[in-house]
């Protein structure tokens, strides 16, 4: 192990595109490329080789990684690449960093059906999705939080910009009339305070945000709360993403990463709940499409405490593959930092219910044991 990283990697790519004599050299004289570019000799290879998947696999984007076929080969077509999403676990894992006093954090689908009309799909997935919602609820319930932030995507709200949006009111009130189910109905407490807090910290963070007083809850957060919260007084924060007029990934991770501060030093306990899909299209003609392949890929990452990795890959392929409410995801996975592995209580694809549904457990404990685990060897 020479210490090969991320960094490292990118680095020996950018110095060969930089400078032609490097690259020259290192194509006349492979067996030095290690040495030339102070990475590990599989890297090397996977370099010349011009294996785009496998860098990508541990978070260079797309824009990089073409580098090394297409020019670095003069490879126009990418031989040596399938475009498959993998996840590669050989590159250590970075130490986590969760902010001290994050109590909880997970993630779930919030598909209107579950609640409104669970018939439509198989009683069985039904069952085994809300043995996940089950296990997640026993999950925040002990963390006993002071706080809780969830993320959602706007679905009907109409806000006056295409930022993220934090609700700052006192109450939020909504219910699932649109689905004909005005008696699922639910009002919130909100925390003024700490969500200004946060807005504020966004813009400090060079990000744009919109505070809304009023943010009228619909499935987003009625399907997943109703199932979840563990008491009806707990303080909650929407944050409401818009993919339909603004999708980055980069700036969503961004976005979580801008909260840690406030978070921290909030003396509070927080809990943070992402909500959305995974795959899951709404136009007409994708609707009841399901993409198991890559909301396996992304539950993998989650697990392998690699999820951060997401928020580097770019839109085309997100969206291609149904990911219209990963944002929602990466803002939490932005907030707890890397190396955090995750626990998939359910996965189930539902084409009548139009997506591919998930319960997911960030560990935090197992996080913060790694953290303790390292400084002993140190
Ligand atoms: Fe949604």
């Amino acid at each position: 192990m020479t210490g090969t990283d991320k960094d490292a990697i990118e680095r020996a790519i950018l110095a060969m595109a930089r400078d032609t004599d490097l690259l020259a050299k290192v194509e006349a004289e492979p067996d030095r490329a290690p040495e030339l570019l102070g990475i590990d000799r599989e890297w090397a290879e996977t370099i010349l080789s011009g294996n785009r998947d496998r860098l990508r696999a541990i978070g260079l984007n797309d824009g990089l990684t073409i580098l090394v076929s297409r020019w670095f080969n003069d490879d126009l077509g990418d031989a040596a690449s399938k475009g498959g999403f993998i996840v590669d676990d050989t590159l250590p894992l970075p130490t986590p960093d969760v902010p001290g006093n994050v109590v909880f954090a997970g993630g779930c689908s919030h598909v209107p059906d579950l609640l409104a009309r669970p018939e439509v799909d198989p009683a069985e997935a039904v069952a085994r999705l809300m043995d996940g919602y089950d296990r997640l609820k026993q999950d925040i319930a002990a963390a006993d939080p002071d706080v809780i932030l969830v993320t959602a995507d706007c679905h009907f709200q109409s806000f006056e910009t295409g930022h993220n949006v934090i609700g700052t009111g006192a109450e939020h009130i909504g219910s699932m009339e649109f689905f004909k189910r005005g008696d699922l109905d639910l009002t919130l407490a909100g925390q003024p305070e700490l969500a200004r807090d946060l807005a504020n910290a966004v813009r400090a963070a060079g990000l744009e945000v919109e505070e809304a007083e009023r943010v009228d809850l619909d499935h987003g957060l009625i399907v997943p709360l109703r199932l979840l919260l563990p008491r009806p007084e707990l303080p909650v924060i929407p944050i409401i993403t818009q993919p339909h007029r603004s999708f980055s990934p980069f700036n969503a991770r961004r976005f979580g990463a801008a909260l840690r501060g406030v978070v921290a030093d909030s003396g509070l306990k927080v809990a943070f709940l992402a909500t959305g899909g995974l795959s899951h299209w709404l136009d007409p003609g994708h609707f009841g499409g399901v993409d198991v392949e890559f909301d396996s890929y992304i539950l993998k990452l989650l697990e392998a405490g690699r999820g951060l990795d997401l928020c580097s890959l770019e839109p085309f392929p997100l969206l291609e593959h149904g990911q219209y409410e990963i944002q929602n995801w990466m803002i939490m996975l932005g907030l707890i930092g890397p190396g955090v592995r995750g626990t998939v209580y359910s996965y189930e694809p539902m084409e009548a219910s139009g997506g591919g549904w998930t319960v997911v457990n960030m560990d935090l404990a197992r996080a913060r044991a790694a953290v303790a685990g390292a400084g002993q060897a140190s």
